[in-house]
């Protein structure tokens, strides 16, 4: 017996070691992790329970009979983050570039299998060199195999994918099809082509960074939701984002306990608003001293800063988080921020995450380049989407809701269950400037009238009480009284049944 089981630790050492001393040494020196070592980051210590760590490659071809790594170059298995269950996967760099061969995928493959059985969230975590080229076609179907687990398992368990590495060819297309996409800045990058290709096609000069780099994901292509600066960082926050994930579809929000008092009374938000319409306030600033101890997890917060998404806690449970930025283009609607709003609505309205939509929104961002971007798909993407939502929906108006924008922004009109407003609150077509230069044209030559025109403006329709009058505002409320409303609000629709007709699936304008 002992000697099977000094034959069992040699395995097991043999297949921990990876890819070996002098690869391990290199992953180390560009400051990154290796496989295992992620995996123990990421998990609560001691729960991680390892599967395959003996399958090696089939391949025969260019001499690859030769070189077998018990593992092959991926690390796979379960354990807990905070004492849930999550599934996991780590892709090893050190052992071929952790590229994917037909038995690689297959690891995979049996790890998705295994978080759909037992519905908890996977995480993957990526450091590869894409399909392993020695493998050709049984590479690309081990990918498709894994895609289409990604496209079974999305609105059924959270799918996260953290970048540490390269991400090149076919590993992006699974972490695009996943919940969200977790970089480390300067170690990371994803792209379908790397620059040698780029400059081959089309002649273009690029560093990886810049055609894939965690700056670019997260400014501006909007692939990554977020960035953190290394290894250890980007862990630990994933570990919080699943905190406030439920496992997934059915379980309902995980409720943690709370400290922060739902009565809690906020003076400060009833002088938040400024007095001038026009002078911008930080509505991160109402989101903190709104949901517990200030807590906001933000989703694709360096992406369209015109509109806040993000998860926080009310009384312990999850809320999906919403908001206007007036900070940045006055909070307005543009295509991006259409996008940004509209898939976080569906990941919340998927996993049964009730949403909080904060509105202080001038309207939709007018112009050639918003239009011929498609302006009108991207905004029918977020009104699509809190149309189609069935989760308890909270709105408050807090200042401006213009135009189309009132009726996006979770109005009643588009299912909302209960919406206050704010004393502040502006609801109307548009502002007094325009409207009055529209219906009263003929009196744009006589100041003096144009005054009384927009006074009389102001005073009808910029404020929260004709929507009130009609009922489309449920209650105008003390700003400072705003947890405790929003929070007796979710409390009370808890019990929210709500279903909709039959239908193969909807279809969203993509
Ligand atoms: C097999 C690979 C590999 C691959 C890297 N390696 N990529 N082995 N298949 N795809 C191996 C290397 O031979 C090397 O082995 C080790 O991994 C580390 O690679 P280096 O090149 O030394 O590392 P680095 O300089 O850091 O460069 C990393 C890299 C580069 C940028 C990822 O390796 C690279 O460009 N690889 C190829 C990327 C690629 O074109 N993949 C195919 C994409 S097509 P040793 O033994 O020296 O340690 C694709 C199609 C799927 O994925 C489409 C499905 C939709």
């Amino acid at each position: 017996m002992r000697h099977v089981l000094v034959d069992l630790d040699r395995r097991r050492a043999e297949a921990a070691a990876g890819g070996g001393e002098r690869r391990v040494a290199a992953q180390h020196a560009k400051g990154k992790l290796t496989a295992r070592e992620r995996i123990e980051l990421l998990l609560d210590p001691g729960s991680f329970e390892e599967y395959d760590t003996f399958v090696e490659h089939r391949s025969v071809d260019f001499g690859m009979e030769k070189t077998r790594i018990p593992g092959d170059g991926v690390v796979t298995g379960w354990g807990t983050v905070n004492g849930r269950a999550v599934v996991v996967f780590s892709k090893d760099f050190t052992v071929f570039g952790g590229s994917l061969s037909e038995t690689h995928a297959g690891k995979i493959t049996k790890v998705q299998d295994l978080a759909m059985k037992i519905r908890a969230p996977i995480i993957g975590l990526f450091d590869a060199g894409g399909a392993r080229i020695q493998e050709g076609v049984a590479a690309l179907g081990g990918y498709g195999e894994v895609f289409r687990r990604n496209a079974e398992a999305s609105g059924v368990i959270p799918q996260i994918s953290v970048i540490m590495g390269p991400c090149a060819g076919g590993d992006v297309y699974s972490p695009a099809m996943t919940d969200f996409i977790v970089m480390v800045r300067d170690t990371s990058y994803m792209f379908v082509t790397g620059p040698d290709v780029v400059k081959t096609v089309t002649n273009e000069s690029v560093s990886a960074e810049d055609l894939g780099g965690a700056r670019v994901h997260t400014t501006r292509s909007s692939i990554a939701d977020m960035a953190f600066d290394d290894d250890v960082e980007a862990l630990l926050q994933v570990r919080r984002l699943v905190d406030f994930l439920p496992a997934n579809n059915r379980a309902g929000v995980p409720e943690w306990p709370s400290f922060d008092d739902v009565e809690r009374r906020e003076d400060a938000l009833d002088t938040l608003v400024p007095e001038n319409p026009n002078t911008p306030y930080d509505i991160k600033e109402l989101v903190a001293k709104v949901v517990d101890e200030g807590d906001l997890f933000e989703i694709q917060g360096a992406f369209a800063r015109n509109i806040v998404t993000g998860f926080a806690r009310i009384g312990g449970r999850t809320v999906g988080v919403v908001a206007n930025q007036p900070l940045v283009l006055a909070g307005v609607l543009d295509s991006d921020a259409s996008r940004k709003a509209a898939r976080f609505v569906r990941f919340c309205d998927s996993f049964e995450i009730p949403i909080l939509t904060i509105v202080d929104v001038p309207g939709f961002l007018p112009g050639t380049a918003q239009e011929y971007g498609g302006l009108i798909k991207h905004g029918a993407k977020l009104l699509f989407a809190y149309s189609q939502a069935t989760v308890p929906m909270v709105t408050v108006i807090t200042r401006k809701a213009f135009g189309g924008a009132y009726d996006v922004m979770a109005s009643k009109h588009v299912g909302a269950d209960v919406n206050y407003a704010w004393p502040t609150a502006q609801i109307a077509v548009m502002g007094a400037k325009g409207a009055v230069e529209i219906i009263f044209r003929q009196d744009i030559g006589d100041p003096g009238k144009i005054a009384g025109r927009t006074r009389d403006y102001e005073e009808r329709f910029l404020s929260p009480f004709v929507a009130a009058e009609r009922g489309y505002i449920d209650e105008v409320i003390r700003p400072r009284s705003t947890r405790r409303r929003v929070a007796r609000a979710f409390a009370m629709l808890r019990s929210k049944a709500a279903e909709k007709p039959w239908r193969k699936h909807d279809n969203i304008p993509l």
